[in-house]
């Protein structure tokens, strides 16, 4: 008998305000109306992903004083969409961005374990870090977080939420046909957790959630992000795309999880991908090429080189050469997005790149802007994509359509039987959880060596 496949895991990435996302197509639809996270949902289910995912964008991103292009559409509220989304799906995964610096653990605990709730266990807490000022503004606290510590208190956030989910042992609530539904007093600790980020006593309120704890993600590329994700999460959504830098990342953050008493498979790799499909290859790239065309047209291809730049370059010709001088200082020409470490240095190596090349400035930016892509036939793509997987330069995908909501349809008729056929794709949801499509097993959670800790103590 042959040996079982190593199989593939997919996420379904709402396009939203991606730089991925083409508006001006005519299939484009509102990526506000419920109508849109249902259709990209439903399609997830009907092709058995593993989950839904939305990211997260707390403040609008603003260039050169006005708000961003992609950002005019609106961002709405993670977890009450995925709330609402549990009522319309039955086993897809619901995976929701949400940062750890501008909130408050009680709060994301009684959010996320009402989720899993609603859901039947199907919660996932994508755990951000993002700690700039700029965002900070839209806070209380705005931007008292020094960068140096957006892992400490991500650490800490997600320690008192686990205590907090713990508070409540699985036994604790009854269902009595009798006398109705009670919980044992006692079966229910008081949390008290002091560190330097929270000080907290608190008597959790939401009863121990049906996979105990959500499935945590991790997105954050640093060694103190990947070192944050081996420690806590059950996987990493990452941008690391090609078959070598992917294989690379995969065993440097497998590597790691040793030491903290987890086996490799405990933490699944998730880069980001995106996909065109034809009938034939030449299709397929001729469609791949039209659609870069539209994701950076000319304004978006000089915008890009503004953030590096640091001023006003209007006045250059997007299908000409770069710009002879180097950056300025000026960091907030765009805000609310990273810029370059090093913008003299990326000025350099992206003039060097065109010239040799020959490239205009468009060119340039649809070069150095392209994601990992799977561009082929259907059978083109599910052979590429399973490839990575058994190559182990990822456990999957998550998939970001560049069309609202429809861009994932022919994905999911056209490539997943071929995936299935290959034996790496599961041909009907084994259980009812995330973590157990996941993993294969409820009991993940419960088995996680940071579960014990010190804090919970019963009162
Ligand atoms: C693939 C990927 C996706 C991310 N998605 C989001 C997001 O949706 N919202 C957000 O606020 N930050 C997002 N981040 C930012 C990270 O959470 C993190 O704050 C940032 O990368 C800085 O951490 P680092 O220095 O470890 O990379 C993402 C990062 C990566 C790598």
């Amino acid at each position: 008998m042959s040996a079982i496949k190593k199989q593939i895991h997919l996420g379904a990435h709402f396009p939203g305000v991606n730089n991925t996302t083409v508006w001006q197509d005519p299939e484009s639809k509102s990526q506000i109306e419920f109508d849109s996270f249902v259709h990209l949902a439903e399609t997830a289910e009907r092709g058995l992903f593993d989950f839904f995912f939305l990211a997260e964008g707390l403040r609008l991103r603003e260039h050169r004083g006005r708000i961003h292009d992609l950002d005019v559409v609106g961002r709405p509220d993670t977890l009450i969409v995925l709330n609402a989304l549990a009522s319309v799906t039955t086993h897809l995964g619901l995976a929701g961005t949400i940062n750890t610096t501008f909130n408050e653990p009680f709060e994301l605990a009684k959010q996320f374990a009402t989720l899993d709730h609603l859901s039947g266990g199907r919660a996932a807490w994508n755990m951000v870090t993002s700690s700039d000022a700029f965002t900070g503004e839209n806070f209380r606290r705005g931007g008292y977080l020094d960068r140096a510590d957006r892992y400490v208190r991500a650490r800490e956030i997600i320690d008192t939420a686990r205590e907090l989910w713990d508070s409540w042992s699985p036994d604790a609530l009854v269902v009595d046909r009798e006398n109705g539904v009670f919980a044992r007093r006692e079966h229910i600790a008081q949390v008290r957790h002091t560190g330097p980020q929270f000080d907290i006593d608190a008597a959790f309120t939401v009863p121990r959630s049906p996979q105990g704890h959500p499935v945590l993600l991790q997105a954050g590329d640093s060694d103190e992000g990947r070192e944050f994700g081996a420690a806590k999460a059950d996987a990493i959504f990452t941008v690391h795309g090609t078959l070598e830098a992917g294989q690379a990342f995969y065993s440097d953050v497998k590597g790691r999880l040793a030491k903290y008493g987890r086996e490799r498979d405990d933490l699944k790799v998730l880069p980001a991908a995106t996909f065109v499909l034809g009938d034939t290859a030449e299709d397929a790239e001729e469609r791949a090429d039209a659609i870069r065309h539209q994701q950076v047209g000319p304004q978006t291809a000089i915008s890009f080189l503004e953030q590096v730049w640091g001023r006003d370059l209007s006045e250059y010709d997007p299908d000409g050469p770069l710009p002879d001088e180097d950056p300025t200082d000026d960091v907030n020409i765009t805000r609310g997005r990273v810029r370059h470490a090093d913008p003299v240095q990326v000025a350099r190596d992206w003039r060097e790149r065109a010239e040799s090349k020959g490239l205009s400035i468009r060119e340039l930016i649809i070069e150095v802007t392209t994601r990992q892509q799977f561009v082929g036939t259907p059978a083109q793509v599910a052979e590429e994509i399973d490839s990575y997987v058994q190559n182990d330069a990822s456990d999957g995908f998550i998939l970001v359509p560049h069309i609202t909501p429809a861009g994932l349809d022919e994905f999911v008729d056209k490539v997943v039987p071929i995936l299935q056929d290959r034996g790496s794709f599961r041909t009907e949801y084994s259980g009812t959880t995330l973590r157990s499509h996941l993993f294969g097993s409820d009991s993940a959670a419960l088995n996680h060596p940071d579960t014990e800790r010190e804090g919970v103590r019963a009162s």
